[in-house]
């Protein structure tokens, strides 16, 4: 299908300023056909041949049902079946008709006003606005409605309407069926819908607002006067203890003077919360991750307290470990919590932002200053959810502190220093994470299988369970030929997340 810009551009042969017209239109037209109980459409003649009129674009009313079950945009009529529409273009002149309605509507009657659309003083087509009559009188509230749509058709005609400048109406804008308020010359209202009453009492304004100024019901009325003062529509909120109500003000112009004008209401507080919410949900997972890594610090705090205590050597050594395996967690919250990139969703952040400060943990609990070990890292990670890179930042120090604690025994002194080399290797699919050392190796006897200390066992645990992937361990053949030990680990990026938090027995 051919949108209205394409017809505008190339059925009509508009040109750009002529586009942009119609666009401005097009952005305010659905108050219009709210207003009119009806449909609105916009025809302009081809540039094939000026006897044929294409529909442009059109607009279904929310507030009556409409007289167009298929999309009539790109309909083509010839003049002598539209004479109204012809009319209108050739004399520049609103024009209005009582018609009777095809098959398809047996009895039916409507009620058609056309309006010449102006664009620098040149007619350009034409708004059609058709209702069906029904045999019923009209509310109140739907003869002001009404009434307001002539004005507004009028104001096509003239070339006010729409308004120029930027007033587009924003997201939450009020709409018709939202509350309406008709105000004269003076700004006094004069008509209230019942939405309008009901917004204005959630304002906690409870007297009748007939004949009083928008002001005088205690309400900050600059968007009015603004609105008059520009001849434009304007939007402003109005707060209230915790309501919000956006009001937009349209002024009404005859000949270019302002004589009445009419606003709109619409109580936008749940919208305006669900807002706020949704603007603070990364805010408040970034916090929670914060108090989640202070809550383990004092963790930390209290067993390193206990430690000073308890006698046994054994018994202080299983303590520090504790606080190193849970400073390790910290960290990835802390991350998470600190990582502001553009992509940051709060859930996940970069690896590699995990394992620098990893190793400085591992680096700072090294006992031995005078044997240092150097810590390279490699590659990029990538970014990982936090259910991968708590159980990879927990595998990776207790990878790490096998290092410091088992590799480098006193006489093994490397060439070139004690080195331990972190290398990530990342695709769409995996995550290949090695961990090679130039220290002694592992035992003879060793096999990582049978493992029985804690270290490994949560790593055999973390791995397979909580990051779904395999692991092998042996006497090394690192990056840089490191003969050490070789750590090979490999994990899929996505797989289906289980609800349960690890499993560690
Ligand atoms: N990088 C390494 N170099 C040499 N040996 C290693 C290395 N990593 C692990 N090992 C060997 O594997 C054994 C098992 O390690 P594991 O981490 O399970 O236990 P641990 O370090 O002895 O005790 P824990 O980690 O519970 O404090 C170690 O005792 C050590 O012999
Ligand atoms: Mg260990």
């Amino acid at each position: 299908m051919t949108s209205p810009i394409d017809l505008a551009r190339q059925a009509a042969g508009f040109d750009k300023e002529q586009v942009a017209r119609v666009q401005r239109l097009m952005r305010s037209w659905g108050l219009l056909a709210d207003l009119a109980l009806g449909d609105v459409l916009l025809l302009a003649p081809t540039v094939k041949d000026p006897e044929t009129y294409v529909v442009l674009g059109n607009v279904r009313a929310s507030t009556a049902p409409t007289l167009y079950t298929h999309d009539p945009v790109g309909d083509r009529h010839r003049s002598e079946n539209r004479p109204l529409v012809d009319t209108a273009f050739r004399s520049g002149q609103l024009q209005t008709d009582v018609v009777t309605l095809g098959p398809h509507f047996p009895d039916g009657k409507a009620d058609i006003v056309a309006a010449p659309f102006v664009c620098d003083g040149e007619v350009i087509g034409v708004v059609l606005r058709e209702r069906r009559l029904s045999n019923r009188d009209l509310l109140k509230l739907e003869q002001t409605y009404l009434s307001l749509s002539d004005r507004l058709m009028q104001m096509i005609a003239e070339g006010s309407f729409p308004f120029p400048g930027k007033n587009d109406p924003q997201y939450g804008a009020p709409r018709v069926g939202d509350g309406l308020l008709v105000i004269d010359e003076e700004r006094r209202i004069i008509f209230q819908s019942p939405n309008a009453m009901s917004a204005l009492h959630r304002l906690g304004i409870h007297r009748n607002p007939n004949r009083s100024r928008v002001d005088e019901l205690g309400l900050d009325d600059s968007f009015v006067r603004t609105a008059f003062a520009m001849k434009t529509s304007v939007v402003q909120e109005v707060d209230r203890r915790d309501v919000t109500v956006s009001t937009r003000c349209l002024p009404l112009l005859r000949h270019g003077e302002i004589d009445g004008g009419f606003i709109l209401l619409r109580d936008v507080s749940e919208l305006k919360r669900r807002d706020r919410l949704l603007v603070s949900k990364d805010a408040t997972i970034r916090e929670i991750h914060h108090r989640v890594k202070n809550n383990l610090q004092t963790i930390s705090s209290l067993l390193r307290l206990q430690a000073r205590r308890v006698q046994s050597e054994e018994g202080k050594f299983a303590l520090a470990e504790s606080v190193r395996r849970i400073a390790a967690i910290a960290i990835v919250h802390e991350t998470l919590a600190n990582d502001f990139s553009d992509d940051a969703s709060g859930d996940d952040a970069p690896f590699e932002d995990v394992a620098r400060p990893l190793i400085r943990l591992i680096e700072e609990g090294l006992q031995d200053p005078d044997s240092p070990i150097r810590f390279e890292l490699q590659g990029e990670a990538g970014r990982l959810p936090l259910i991968r890179s708590m159980p990879l930042a927990v595998v990776l120090t207790e990878l790490l502190q096998n290092v410091v604690d088992h590799a480098f025994p006193d006489h093994v002194r490397p060439e070139g220093g004690r080195v331990v080399t972190v290398a990530f290797e990342s695709n769409d699919d995996e995550l290949v994470v090695t961990v090679s050392d130039n220290g002694q190796g592992p035992p003879e006897d060793f096999d990582f299988a049978d493992a029985s200390g804690l270290g490994l066992t949560l790593v055999q645990t973390f791995v397979t369970t909580e990051l779904n992937g395999t692991i092998t361990m042996g006497k090394g053949n690192g990056p840089e030929g490191q003969t050490g030990t070789f750590t090979d680990l490999r994990f899929p990026k996505t797989w289906e997340d289980r609800v349960a938090g690890p499993a560690v027995d």
